[in-house]
C-alpha cells in the first residue's frame, strides 16, 4: 500500500485567474492540510475535514506557516549559475564579456554535470520545483541538467541553445547541427519521466534566418514542444535585429517568418513591443516571461504587465541576468516594475505568477501550479516570520495577504521551511 502523507497549516490555491477574476480567485484556509500520495495531491481543505478522513497518514504540522505550489521559474540560462550577479554591463556588453567565456566552458560535460548539481540545488532550496531553462550550444549541457533534474524526480524544461552567428569560435553551431543535435536530445529526453525538450534558438541576432527556418522546421515535427527565445528585451538589441534582418516588420517578425510563433512559444522579456507584436502576440496565443530582477539589472525597461489579461505571462528570475536566484526577490521586483508603470500588482497576482502563472505559460497547468487534487506534489511551506524584521512586520496582520507581503518583499531562503518534489521531501 502506498503510503500517505499529509502536511498541515496554512494553504493557498488558486480557482481561478487574479487577473482577470480579482483576488478573490485565491483561496485560502487558515487551517488547512494537503494530502499527497504516490507523488499526487489527492485532496486539500480544511484540517478538520482530512485529518479524520485520512488516519492513517503520517502528519507533517506546520502549525501558522504557509503550504503553497512550488515554484515555477519559467526563463533561466542554468550555465550563468557561476556569473550571476556580475558588475556593470549591458546587454551586448554583458553577453560577450562574462556569458560567452563562461558558457564556452561547457563543452567540458564535467563542468556542465557540475554546475547543473550546484544549479538545481540553489533554486530547491529556494522553493523552486520546475524552471524552464536554456542549456548551451554543447549537446551535453543539455544531458547535464536533465540527467540532475532527473536524480531529483523534477520536473524540468530545458533545450540546446542554438546560435550559428555573432557569437564567438567554439560556441557557434550551424543550421543543420542546430537541427540535428536539437531533435537527437529530443527524441532522446522529451517525455521521459517530467522532462519536456524546448527548442530553444538563443535570439535573432545569434541565428541566421537558414537556423530559425530549420528549427521552425523542427518545430513542425514536433508540435507539442515548447519553443523558448528573446524577443525586445533592450533598444540597442532591437536595432540590431533592424539591421541583421532588413525585410523583417518588426523583432516579432524574425521568428513569426520562420514558423516560431504559435501557442507554445514563449518570449522571454518582451518590453518594447509595438502594436503589430502585441496583436500578433495575443492572436497567436503566445507566452511572454517577464524577468524583472534582470530587466532593472541590466538596465532593460519595465514589462506592460496589463498583458497578463490578454495572453499567458509567466513568471522568472532569467538567472543570470537576473540578479537572484530565488522567486521572492522575483515577485518583489515584479511589484515593483509595476508600481513604476502605475500598474500595482496584488498579492494573490504575485504569488499567481510564480505559481499558476508560469505553469500555464508553459502549457504544464493541468500538472503543476496549484494545490488541487490530481495535481503533481510538488509544494514549498513558507515561514511567513523568518527573520526578526518580516515577523515584526505581520504582527498587526489582518489577513493572509497582510501576512505574506513582507515576505514577498524580503523573504529569501530563510522563509523556505520545506520543499516537496514529486510526492517527496527534498531540501532544505
Ligand atoms: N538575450 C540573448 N541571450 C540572453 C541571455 O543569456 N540573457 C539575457 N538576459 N538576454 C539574452
Ligand atoms: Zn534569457
Amino acid at each position: 500500500m502506498k503510503s500517505m502523507d499529509l502536511l498541515i497549516g496554512q494553504v493557498i490555491r488558486f480557482d481561478g485567474d487574479p487577473f482577470r477574476d480579482g483576488p478573490g480567485a485565491a483561496r485560502h484556509h487558515g487551517h488547512g492540510a494537503v494530502a499527497v500520495e504516490g507523488g499526487r495531491i489527492v485532496d486539500v481543505g480544511e484540517a478538520a475535514l482530512l485529518r479524520p478522513r485520512y488516519p492513517q497518514a503520517r502528519v507533517h504540522d506546520h502549525g501558522q506557516r504557509l503550504i503553497s505550489a512550488g515554484f515555477i521559474d519559467a526563463h533561466v540560462h542554468y550555465p550563468q549559475t557561476a556569473i550571476i550577479a556580475s558588475w556593470g554591463k549591458r546587454l551586448i556588453d554583458w553577453l560577450n564579456s562574462y556569458t560567452f567565456p563562461e558558457e564556452m566552458r561547457f563543452s567540458d560535460p564535467a563542468y556542465a554535470m557540475e554546475i547543473a548539481n550546484r544549479y538545481l540545488d540553489l533554486v530547491l532550496a529556494r522553493g523552486t520545483t520546475t524552471v524552464c531553462t536554456y542549456a548551451t550550444i554543447h549537446p551535453t549541457s543539455v544531458d547535464a541538467i536533465f540527467t540532475a533534474a532527473r536524480a531529483r524526480g523534477m520536473r524540468l524544461f530545458a533545450g540546446k541553445t542554438c546560435m550559428d552567428r555573432n557569437a564567438p569560435e567554439g560556441l557557434r553551431d550551424t543550421a543543420r547541427s542546430a537541427y540535428d543535435d536539437s531533435k537527437a536530445l529530443l527524441r532522446k529526453w522529451h517525455g521521459v519521466d517530467r522532462l519536456s525538450y524546448v527548442i530553444t534558438p538563443r535570439f535573432s541576432p545569434t541565428s541566421t534566418p537558414e537556423q530559425l527556418a530549420a528549427l521552425g522546421a523542427l518545430w513542425r515535427e514536433y508540435p507539442d514542444c515548447l519553443m523558448q527565445t528573446h524577443l525586445s528585451e533592450q533598444t540597442d538589441e532591437i536595432a540590431w535585429v533592424r539591421d541583421l534582418f532588413p525585410q523583417a516588420r518588426d523583432y516579432l517578425d524574425t521568428y513569426e517568418s520562420q514558423g516560431l510563433l504559435r501557442e507554445g512559444a514563449l518570449y522571454g522579456h518582451a518590453i518594447h513591443l509595438t502594436e503589430r507584436e502585441r496583436a500578433r502576440l495575443i492572436e497567436a496565443g503566445a507566452s511572454l516571461i517577464h524577468c524583472p530582477t534582470s530587466n532593472t539589472f541590466i538596465g532593460s525597461g519595465l514589462f506592460d504587465m496589463t498583458l497578463a489579461q490578454h495572453l499567458r505571462v509567466g513568471l522568472a528570475t532569467d538567472t543570470g541576468g537576473g540578479s537572484n536566484f530565488s522567486m521572492l526577490p522575483t515577485m518583489a521586483a515584479a511589484y515593483e516594475v509595476a508600481q513604476l508603470r502605475g500598474q500595482s500588482l496584488h498579492p494573490a497576482q504575485l504569488w499567481w505568477l510564480a505559481t499558476q502563472g508560469s505553469a500555464r505559460a508553459l502549457h504544464a497547468e493541468d500538472r503543476i501550479g496549484n494545490l488541487a487534487p490530481g495535481m503533481e506534489a510538488d509544494l514549498v511551506v513558507i515561514d511567513l516570520a523568518s527573520t526578526p524584521a518580516i515577523e515584526q512586520a505581520t504582527r498587526r496582520a489582518e489577513d493572509l495577504w497582510q501576512q505574506l507581503f513582507p515576505t514577498i518583499m524580503m523573504g529569501d531562503d530563510r522563509a523556505i521551511a520545506e520543499v516537496w518534489v514529486n510526492g517527496h521531501r527534498r531540501a532544505p
